[in-house]
């Protein structure tokens, strides 16, 4: 088969045609696959009927799957998580709020796949930030201010017992289980090196789950980062993408933003998501 690279036209993101992930995948594919990755930053592949099964061996071919720290995962899949909405549900929209995945751990993961099983008619959109646009077009004062500088990341704010998803969230569709392990404090560079592309990024955003900045007082790290967020996530970095059922999004966590949208209430969303990690275990590329 002959896979076709179809961009977006917007700030990131391509679809992925000419492919049937229910069948393995060859090791040339998953290279034009892997390479148009690192190009792009988030691939999409459409009308795509697959089962968990399904889920797992695609996300594997990229790297190890790793297990969420703070939402229970789906009965016998421990790779894999529901994020999921009843049509009646009340609570604050999961993750609406811009994040790359678990930038709190010394080892996140670099690539996150979302694979929609129910999609709502309207809303719901997922919206992604290309942090090497932004990187490229920031202006060097900004840019010097957090060039060799480490972030401090933590799921303080998310998934402690007072976080925004602690023991007052409620959710009928996604068990969350929040811990005192989300006190952690994880540092990264603020500018990192894709390891595929060979572009510079800005990692991770401020609140989820970056929180300070090592070395510096914390008046003036929160200035400094509320200040890089409002760069960072401009509408001209921003790709917002439209769900369609059967549809696989993958996206690398290393070079774009992430957040959830809400505006369907009334309806119900489901989506399995598994993350990836570097197979080897190696540290976080910096
Ligand atoms: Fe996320």
């Amino acid at each position: 088969m002959t896979i076709k690279i179809e961009p977006t036209g917007k700030s990131c993101g391509a679809f992925i045609e000419g492919v049937d992930l229910r069948l393995p995948l060859s090791d040339v594919d998953i290279e034009v696959i892997r390479k148009a990755w690192g190009e792009h930053h988030v691939i999409i592949f459409r009308n795509q009927k697959l089962n968990d099964d399904d889920l797992e061996r695609v996300s594997a071919y990229f790297g190890k799957l790793s297990i969420d720290p703070f939402v229970k995962s789906l009965p016998g899949r421990e790779h894999i998580i529901s994020v999921q909405r009843e049509a009646d549900e009340t609570s604050a929209i999961f993750a609406e709020i811009w994040h790359a995945d678990w930038t709190f751990k010394s080892d996140p993961p670099f690539a996150t796949c979302l694979y929609s099983v129910e999609i709502p008619p309207i809303g719901g959109n997922t919206l992604f930030s290309n942090q090497v646009l932004a990187l490229e077009e920031m202006p060097i004062t900004l840019r010097e201010r957090i060039t060799d500088k480490l972030a401090l990341h933590s799921a303080k704010m998310g998934y402690s017992k007072q976080g925004s998803y602690g023991d007052k969230y409620e959710s009928k569709g996604m068990e969350i289980i929040p811990s005192d392990k989300a006190m952690e404090v994880e540092a990264h560079p603020f500018i990192i090196k894709h390891p595929v592309s060979g572009k510079e990024s800005i990692y991770g955003s401020a609140i989820a789950y970056i929180i300070g900045v090592s070395g510096m007082p914390q008046k003036e790290a929160m200035s400094l980062i509320m200040e890089l967020q409002r760069w960072q996530v401009q509408e001209r970095f921003v790709y917002s993408h439209q769900w369609e059922e059967n549809m696989l999004v993958m996206w690398d966590n290393r070079s774009v933003l992430h957040k959830a949208t809400g505006g369907y209430e009334g309806y119900r969303r489901e989506l399995h998501r598994t993350t990836i990690s570097e197979k080897d275990d190696r540290p976080f590329s910096l």
